[in-house]
């Protein structure tokens, strides 16, 4: 397998970027895949679950590298790596944000029914728009659907008032506090409870993304 990149982007902060990258690291390692992550979050939640999992002898762990700068990520992504490289981005509109969704094959942004993230997803594609990239590249994914969920209990309306011109993944990713909890001891969801919603969700989530990339 040659170096595949993917990225988790969206120009908004908050939306789940680094916990479904996180998870979605997690599962692709329990699955056998080589993964490495670049992490160009300045929060650097990435490196830092990575840490804590490199000291647990028990965990696979994976290499997060902190990206702070355009060309560092460009060095990155070109060196020879056989697996896929996960890109996290920062919550903002960024050149590196900008120069990741470039590089990479595949975009997953996720978004969130809500009046906020609605609002902030037009400066998102305003901003893909002036990227030299085909849509086709980038995949929306629900995030924190909820059955409680006000206005847009109904995602089709949602994403037809979005007037979006990219594609959904066919899972959503349920809103549940189990994503935090296996986070805070280092574990993802699938090492926790590998038959849970979220798990499902997950690996749902992660056999979508393997035919996307063809690996
Ligand atoms: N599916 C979910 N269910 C419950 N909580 C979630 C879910 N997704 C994200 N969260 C919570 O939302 C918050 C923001 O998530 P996260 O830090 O992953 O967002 P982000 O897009 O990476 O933010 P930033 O742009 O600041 O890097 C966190 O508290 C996280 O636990
Ligand atoms: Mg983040």
């Amino acid at each position: 397998m040659k170096n595949k990149i993917l990225t988790i982007a969206h120009t908004k902060g908050g939306v789940g970027k680094s916990t479904i990258l996180v998870q979605v690291v997690i599962f692709l390692l329990s699955r056998g895949f080589n993964v490495r992550v670049a992490d160009c979050d300045p929060n650097k939640v990435t490196t830092f679950i990575s840490k804590r999992r490199l000291k647990n002898q028990k965990l696979k762990s994976f290499d997060s590298t902190v990206i702070t700068s355009v060309a560092a990520l460009e060095a990155f992504c070109a060196s020879g790596f056989d697996g896929i490289t996960v890109v996290d981005t920062a919550g903002v509109d960024c050149a590196l944000t900008r120069r990741a969704i470039e590089l990479s094959s595949l975009t997953v942004t996720p978004i969130a029914p809500s009046t906020t993230e609605f609002i902030g997803f037009a400066t998102y594609k305003n901003v893909v728009k002036q990227l030299n990239i085909n849509p086709n590249q980038i995949k929306m994914i629900i995030n924190q659907s909820h059955p409680r969920c006000n206005i847009y209990k109904d995602y089709s309306l949602f994403k037809k008032q979005l007037d979006c011109p990219f594609d959904f993944l066919k899972t959503n990713v349920i809103r549940v506090s189990d994503f935090d909890n296996s986070l805070s001891s280092g574990l993802g969801v699938v090492e926790v409870d590998s038959k849970s919603k979220a798990s499902n969700r997950i690996q749902s989530v992660v056999n979508e993304l393997i035919e996307l990339l063809e690996v």
